[in-house]
């Protein structure tokens, strides 16, 4: 969801500005993929590497998250929407734990699309913490190194139980996967958009469906 601070700097707002409106984009595009019947939607609202901006865009983003818990969960409930997170808790603020907590209790049963978010999330580190689980589970005698492959470390990713994306949407006009879901894209299709993130509406990501669904995947073989 990239772009949210130049669409305030182009405005002459905060660059937190932006990141408000872009938690308006994300209700946009919830619509959006339910409209076209998506089964699942995830967003990569914080990476890892986003501890690296000032402590003050840190703590709105923060707050932003559990703001967005409050005022959205009755919408969310409404429209059948289960929402889970994934990345690292370990450094999250305890409000915004209890935050994705509720949210993912409240949603839980719910049916339809469903939401990933990934917090304090980056490919990378969830490999690294994918290769633990596979040694821990060697170590604890549950699986043999020679029972190590793709299934297996699909099953223990953060992601497990999810299928990999089809199409991955990145906003803002770079080009660039930036630590997203890195073993999970290996096939995905990729839409690159100039719109920016606060800018981006159902129709930008019906649009970008559309786009899709002219793509010929092959995965590796040839077209029948
Ligand atoms: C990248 O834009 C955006 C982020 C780091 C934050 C994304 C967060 C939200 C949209 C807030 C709410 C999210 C949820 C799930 C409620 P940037 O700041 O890097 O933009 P720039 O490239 O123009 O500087």
């Amino acid at each position: 969801m990239d772009g949210n601070g130049r669409w305030a700097v182009q405005r002459g707002l905060a660059r937190v500005d932006g990141h408000r409106k872009g938690a308006d984009a994300v209700r946009e595009t919830i619509a959006g993929a339910i409209a076209c019947e998506v089964r699942y939607l995830t967003l990569y609202a914080f990476s890892t590497e986003n501890w690296k901006r000032p402590r003050s865009e840190i703590e709105v983003l923060m707050s932003l998250m559990v703001r967005h818990v409050h005022t959205e969960m009755d919408a969310l409930v409404e429209q059948n929407v289960r929402v889970t997170f994934i990345g690292d808790r370990a450094k999250l603020p305890p409000e915004v734990l209890e935050g994705m907590a509720m949210m993912e209790e409240k949603t839980s049963a719910n049916k339809g699309l469903r939401v990933i978010v990934g917090l304090n999330y980056s490919g990378r580190s969830e490999l690294a913490w994918t290769f633990r689980q596979l040694l821990e589970d060697a170590e604890a005698g549950r699986i043999d190194a020679s029972q190590v492959d793709e299934t297996a470390l699909s099953q223990r990713l953060m992601t497990a139980g999810v299928p990999d994306p089809d199409l991955v949407i990145r906003t803002g006009g770079e080009h660039r996967i930036s630590n997203f879901l890195l073993w999970q894209i290996a096939y995905s299709e990729l839409y690159f958009t100039s719109v920016l993130w606060p800018d981006f509406t159902r129709q930008d990501f019906q649009d970008a469906i559309a786009a899709y669904n002219c793509r010929r995947r092959r995965f590796g073989g040839i077209d029948a």
